[in-house]
């Protein structure tokens, strides 16, 4: 598929809101991928079908997983919604044409992250969390934040956002986004 194709079928199957999310990330990812130096293509495409298994209803998404043989853990047994994102990374490949694994792998780590993420990973995550779309307290901090720190730094605070809102809502907390966090933290240059 071109990247117009892989648009439209996209629009076609989500709900006008969730499109319109989808485009304000690819195109944050895009910003931030020529400002850290990755392929804004790949940014563009991950970012544009990050959420394309947000095409199914929450309870939808376990027997979607499963029947693609993907394990559900305890915490996404309690919050079927994170399978999103494991589901989506089965889906570009088979709806959109994606092959590329590392267009893949980061649409698998954008809800939750995961230890040892890579520039394109970290792109996603963040670009899913500022934009311009997104409206919710702290944000404008967020966004700030690209001004002036490195794409560790950034993702440290955001990983750290991310907790601490999970938190204040007694959720749980994804030990993948824990796992995440404490690889920045201890590899971390000084
Ligand atoms: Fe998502
Ligand atoms: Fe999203």
């Amino acid at each position: 598929m071109t990247i117009d194709q892989m648009r439209r079928e996209l629009q076609r199957r989500l709900k006008r809101s969730r499109f319109a999310h989808s485009i304000g990330v690819a195109n944050t990812a895009v910003a931030l991928a020529k400002k850290f130096g990755v392929d804004e293509t790949q940014a563009y495409v991950a970012g544009l079908l990050h959420d394309c298994a947000r095409e199914f209803e929450n309870d939808e998404l376990p027997a979607q997983a499963e029947s693609r043989g993907i394990e559900i853990g305890e915490v996404e047994r309690a919050l079927p919604l994170l399978l999103h994102a494991y589901i989506g990374a089965k889906m570009v490949a088979e709806v959109y044409g994606v092959n590329d694994a590392q267009i893949q792998q980061a649409i698998y780590r954008h809800t939750v992250g995961a230890a040892n993420m890579t520039a394109l990973d970290k792109i996603i995550y963040f670009a899913d969390m500022i934009e311009p779309n997104r409206n919710y307290p702290g944000v404008e901090n967020l966004r700030a934040l690209v001004d002036k720190n490195s794409l560790d730094e950034i993702l440290l605070t955001a990983l750290g956002e991310s907790i601490i809102f999970v938190v204040q809502k007694n959720s749980l907390v994804h030990p993948s986004t824990v796992a995440a966090r404490n690889y920045l933290l201890l590899n971390r240059t000084k």
